[in-house]
C-alpha cells in the first residue's frame, strides 16, 4: 500500500492545470448505456473511480477503449441488464446504471450499494422516481429488481435535493413516454453538465441546473461527442492548497463561478482571488481569518469543501463554526487533524475549530476521499513530516495530486508501505 510523505512549511507558487470532473464523468458515462453506438468522452480523469464505472459498463456488455483523457464506449451490445453486488459496492454511483438500463431494455438487476464511510446514504428518492415513472421494483437478496415496458413520464418531487436521484431522473425519463416534471431537484454544475451531454444525445431537457427539470422523452437517442466540465471540488482543493501555505498559485482549466460559496468565504478569510482570461490567481494571507460554515446543497458551501476549508481553519485567527447538513458522519478527518496539534470539538454536526499559530507533522491515516486531502492540506502548512497512509481513498477523486502538488513546490512523495 502506498503512503504520502510530506515535509510542509513550503509556500505553493506557479501554475497548475484542474482535470475532469469525477462527479460529471460517473453519471455522463452512465448514460452512454441509453444509446446503442460508439461515444466519445474527453477530459475524463484518471481515477480508479472511472476504472471501476468502465469495468461495469464492461461487465453488461460495452466495448470500452481509452487513449490519454478520451475515452471511447460502445454501447451497442448492452445486453446483459444485471450489475453485481462486487462492483457496486466499491463505487455506490454505479447504481446509475440501473434507470438507463430500465430506460433501454425494460428491466433491470442492480446491487444495492450499502452503507459508506460518510453517512449511511440511502436510494429511498431514486426508487420513487422510477416507481413514479411506471417502474415495477422489488428488493430482494440485496439486488433492486426493476421491470417497465416503456417508463412513462410523471411529477416526482424529491424530499431533499439529491444530486445522484436528479441525475438518475433524468437518465430514465429522457426516453421514457410523455413529459417528467422533476421538482425540489438538486441544482449542482454536474447536474447541468449530464443534461448538456443527454440533450446532445437528443434528449429534450429543460431546466437543469434550478430546481426545476422538465424532461420531454423520447423514443430513442444517440451517440455523443463530449467533453467533460473540470472538477470543481480539485480547485477548491487547490484554492484552499495556497491558502493554508500562504502560496500564490494560478489554476487554469477551472470555472470559478462553480466555487462561489466557497470564493467569498476565502476572501472573507483574507485570501485574495482574481480570475484573468480564464486562469484563476490564489494569494494566501500570512494567517487567515477564521470563518463560519454551513454545508448546504449548491450553491450553497459543498460538503465536498468541508474537510479541506476545515483544515485551513485549523490555523486561522480564532474561532471558526462549521456544521455539516449533508452527510451525517463527515467528521472522520477530525480526530486526524487533532494529530496535528489543532483545536477542534464536536457536538453533534457542529465543529468548533480554534485556530492555533502552527500545526506539527504527524503520521495521520485517510478514511474517505475528501478526508485524505484535508489531511494533505494539514501537512503541507505543518511543520516537521507527515505520513499519510491509506491514500487509496485519495486515488478514487484526485487526479495525480501529489504531482501537481511537487510541482507547485510542495515537498511530498508517494512510497510504498
Ligand atoms: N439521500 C437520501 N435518499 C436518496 C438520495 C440521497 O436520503 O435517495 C440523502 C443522502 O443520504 C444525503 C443527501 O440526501 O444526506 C444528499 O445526497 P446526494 O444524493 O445529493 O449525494 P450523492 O448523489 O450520493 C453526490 C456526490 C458526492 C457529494 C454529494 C453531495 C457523486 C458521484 N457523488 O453524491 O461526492 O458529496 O453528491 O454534493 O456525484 C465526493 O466526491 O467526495 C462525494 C462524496
Amino acid at each position: 500500500m502506498d503512503k504520502l510523505v510530506i515535509h510542509g512549511g513550503k509556500k505553493l507558487s506557479g501554475e497548475v492545470t484542474v482535470s475532469g470532473s469525477k462527479n460529471a464523468s460517473l453519471p455522463i458515462f452512465c448514460a452512454t448505456i441509453l444509446a446503442s453506438g460508439v461515444h466519445e468522452i474527453s477530459n475524463v480523469p484518471f481515477l480508479r473511480d472511472i476504472n471501476t464505472t468502465i469495468k461495469v459498463l464492461e461487465s453488461l456488455g460495452a466495448r470500452v477503449e481509452g487513449n490519454g483523457n478520451v475515452v471511447r464506449i460502445d454501447a451497442t451490445d448492452v445486453n446483459n441488464v444485471e450489475a453485481t453486488y462486487d462492483l457496486v459496492k466499491t463505487m455506490r454511483a454505479s447504481v446509475l446504471v440501473l434507470g438507463p438500463l430500465l430506460a433501454r431494455h425494460g428491466r433491470a438487476r442492480v446491487s444495492l450499494p450499502g452503507g459508506c464511510a460518510i453517512g449511511a446514504r440511502p436510494i429511498d428518492q431514486h426508487l420513487k422516481g422510477l416507481k413514479a415513472l411506471g417502474a415495477d421494483i422489488h428488493l430482494a437478496h440485496g439486488y433492486v429488481e426493476a421491470k417497465a415496458k416503456r417508463l412513462k413520464g410523471a411529477r416526482v418531487n424529491f424530499d431533499m435535493p439529491t444530486v445522484g436521484g436528479t441525475e438518475h431522473l433524468m437518465m430514465a425519463a429522457a426516453l421514457a413516454k410523455g413529459e417528467t416534471v422533476l421538482e425540489n431537484a438538486a441544482r449542482e454544475p454536474e447536474i447541468l453538465d449530464l443534461a448538456t451531454m443527454l440533450n446532445q444525445m437528443g434528449a429534450k431537457i429543460d431546466g437543469a441546473g434550478t430546481d426545476t427539470i422538465r424532461i420531454t422523452g423520447v423514443k430513442e437517442l444517440s451517440p455523443a461527442t463530449y467533453r467533460v466540465m473540470p472538477d470543481r471540488i480539485e480547485a477548491g482543493t487547490f484554492m484552499c492548497a495556497a491558502a493554508i501555505t500562504g502560496g500564490d498559485i494560478k489554476i487554469r482549466n477551472m470555472q470559478l463561478e462553480h466555487l462561489d460559496a466557497l470564493v467569498f468565504k476565502l476572501q472573507d478569510a483574507g485570501v485574495e482571488i482574481t480570475n484573468k482570461d480564464g486562469i484563476v490567481r490564489v494569494k494566501g494571507p500570512k494567517r487567515p481569518k477564521a470563518m463560519n460554515i454551513k454545508t448546504r446543497p449548491y450553491p450553497g458551501f459543498p460538503t465536498d469543501m468541508q474537510a479541506q476549508f476545515m483544515a485551513l481553519m485549523c490555523v486561522a485567527d480564532g474561532a471558526s463554526v462549521i456544521s455539516e447538513n449533508i452527510f451525517e458522519n463527515r467528521f472522520m478527518h477530525v480526530s486526524e487533524l487533532l494529530r496535528f496539534g489543532a483545536d477542534i470539538t464536536i457536538e453533534g454536526n457542529t465543529a468548533t475549530v480554534k485556530g492555533v499559530k502552527k500545526l506539527s507533522g504527524a503520521p495521520v491515516m485517510a478514511t474517505d476521499l475528501r478526508a485524505s486531502a484535508s489531511l494533505i492540506l494539514a501537512g503541507l502548512a505543518a511543520d516537521n513530516t507527515t505520513e499519510v497512509s491509506r491514500i487509496y481513498h485519495l486515488d478514487r477523486g484526485y487526479e495525480s495530486i501529489e504531482k501537481k502538488l511537487a510541482a507547485l513546490g510542495a515537498d511530498i512523495q508517494r512510497v510504498k508501505e
